[in-house]
């Protein structure tokens, strides 16, 4: 494999006239994560723009509306990551997000597969779902103007080293760095995937601080912290409902087109990727090591 030789992320300069079509309608989506939070309003974004959506999550909150529709998936679990991707109608799909994520508790808890819940559910099972949904996505679909797009949401262009040494925080756990894990795992599955399929055109997204359900585990469900915190963080930064607003012309804007692996902020300007994953033992170390977590849960 090629070592990642950057994206001129400065010169990625798109604008809402460059749209792969007015509306949406015949366009495919699936949202991993788009039952709550950036995916639920990124669904229904495009579904009032006419694209036909497909959501996978625990619990579904958008019964009976048009082209929405709903696959029940435990995304801590790599083996139910897995054959929810096989079920995936991934051939005539013409994107996918990935929105779902935690923030782990203030203790370490793993999974039935020995995995550390935050990196399940927030990175691993999309290193899994990826792996296995990329040589079938869009083949059988109609659009020719564009590649598939997959969009990994998460927190890119930060510089967190992350724990390699100790990526399933099995010797020691800290919050923190348990979530920093995802963070690098997240960035690095972009930059590897663009690389190592090219008929697929991958992007990572930063939404920044955004009021939503992500921080309940490590504040407690319905406790004073929580709500004070995401009252703080509502009055300070854009809701979801705005972001998924101004963000969807650029996941749908021909001027990404030739720019896989690149990396937008909340105002969906580029950024630059992390120093340590630019270079490329950095990113061949965090890939090692997700391979390592993948197929000893898979087994
Ligand atoms: N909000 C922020 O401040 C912020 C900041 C930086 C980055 N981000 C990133 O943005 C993305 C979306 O976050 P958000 O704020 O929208 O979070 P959110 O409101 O908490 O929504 C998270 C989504 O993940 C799903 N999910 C959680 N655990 C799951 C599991 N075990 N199995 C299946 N689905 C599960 C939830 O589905 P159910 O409700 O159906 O379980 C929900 O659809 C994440 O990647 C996050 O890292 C968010």
């Amino acid at each position: 494999m090629k070592a990642f030789d950057g994206i001129k992320r400065k010169d990625i300069q798109w604008s809402r006239d460059s749209l792969i079509a007015d509306s949406l309608f015949g366009i495919k989506v699936a949202i991993i994560g788009g039952t709550n939070g950036i995916g639920r309003l990124l669904a229904l974004e495009m579904i009032s723009k006419g694209a036909e959506v497909l959501v996978v999550g625990r619990t579904f909150r958008d019964d009976n509306i048009p082209r929405l529709s709903f696959m029940k998936a435990d995304l801590s679990q790599m083996k139910e990551a897995k054959r929810i991707t096989q079920q995936l109608p991934a051939e005539t799909l013409d994107m996918v997000f990935f929105t779902a994520g935690i923030m782990a508790g203030k203790q370490r808890s793993e999974s039935d597969e020995g995995i550390e819940i935050d990196l399940a559910v927030s990175y691993l099972n999309r290193f899994v779902m990826i792996r296995e949904i990329s040589e079938r996505l869009g083949k059988d679909r109609n659009q020719d103007t564009f590649k598939p797009r997959v969009f990994v949401w998460g927190f890119p262009g930060t510089n967190q080293k992350g724990n390699l040494s100790d990526f399933n925080s099995e010797k020691s756990y800290s919050l923190m760095s348990a979530h920093s894990n995802t963070v690098i795992g997240n960035e690095a599955l972009v930059l590897d995937s663009a690389l190592r399929f090219p008929k697929i055109n991958f992007f990572g997204m930063n939404p920044g601080l955004m009021k939503s359900n992500i921080r309940s585990s490590p504040l407690g469900e319905g406790s004073w912290a929580l709500k004070i915190t995401e009252m703080f963080i509502g009055t300070l930064f854009p809701s979801v409902e705005t972001y998924s607003r101004r963000i969807l012309p650029l996941l749908v804007s021909h001027d990404i087109e030739n720019h896989s692996g690149a990396m937008f902020n909340r105002h969906g300007h580029a950024i630059h990727t992390s120093k340590f994953l630019s270079q490329q033992s950095g990113l061949a170390n965090v890939i090692e090591q997700s391979e390592r977590l993948a197929a000893r849960a898979l087994r």
